[in-house]
This record gives C-alpha cells, sequence and structure tokens, in this order.
C-alpha cells in the first residue's frame, strides 16, 4: 500500500512542459521531497505524481498542487511553493 499525501502534486510531463524543462522541475521536486513519483514523502506531507497534459499549455513547466496550478516554474521557484503547503 502506497499512502496518499495531504497535499497531491502532478507535475506535467506533456509535450509541452517536457520542451521547456518538465522534467528538471520533476526531478529537482524528487530530490527536494525525498522520493521518486508515484511515492509519498514519510512525513505524509506531500504525494508525488506526473500527468500528461493539465491543459496550461501556456504556462509550461507546469505543477498542480492540490486544485493550485503554478506555471513558468524554474527549480528555484520550487521550495517557495512547498513550504506553502507543509
Ligand atoms: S503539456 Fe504541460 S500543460 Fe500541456
Amino acid at each position: 500500500m502506497n499512502p496518499r499525501g495531504r497535499n497531491i502534486i502532478r507535475v506535467c510531463q506533456g509535450t509541452a512542459c517536457h520542451v521547456r524543462g518538465g522534467k528538471i522541475i520533476l526531478q529537482e521536486l524528487e530530490k527536494q521531497l525525498a522520493i521518486k513519483a508515484g511515492h509519498t514523502t514519510d512525513d505524509l506531507a506531500f504525494t508525488l505524481e506526473t500527468v500528461a497534459c493539465i491543459g496550461a499549455c501556456g504556462l509550461a513547466p507546469v505543477m498542480q498542487i492540490n486544485n493550485d496550478t503554478h506555471g513558468r516554474l524554474t527549480p528555484e521557484k520550487l521550495s517557495k511553493i512547498l513550504e506553502r503547503y507543509k
């Protein structure tokens, strides 16, 4: 059983996001959360998932946390964003 976290992160790996660095965003999230995609942090704060396209390609690279969409991501922006959900 893989428990679900309080916050569900969905990182877009669709084409538009991929060409604009979506893979790097995913890798950085995996590093900061110390989990791989498909897993949940030990404190159950976050579950990290990947999705194909969430229809916000104009904001690529994009991730959703719960119902919030975060776009034009850079690796530097991620820790501040995650902080808001802890
Ligand atoms: S490819 Fe990422 S939102 Fe469309």
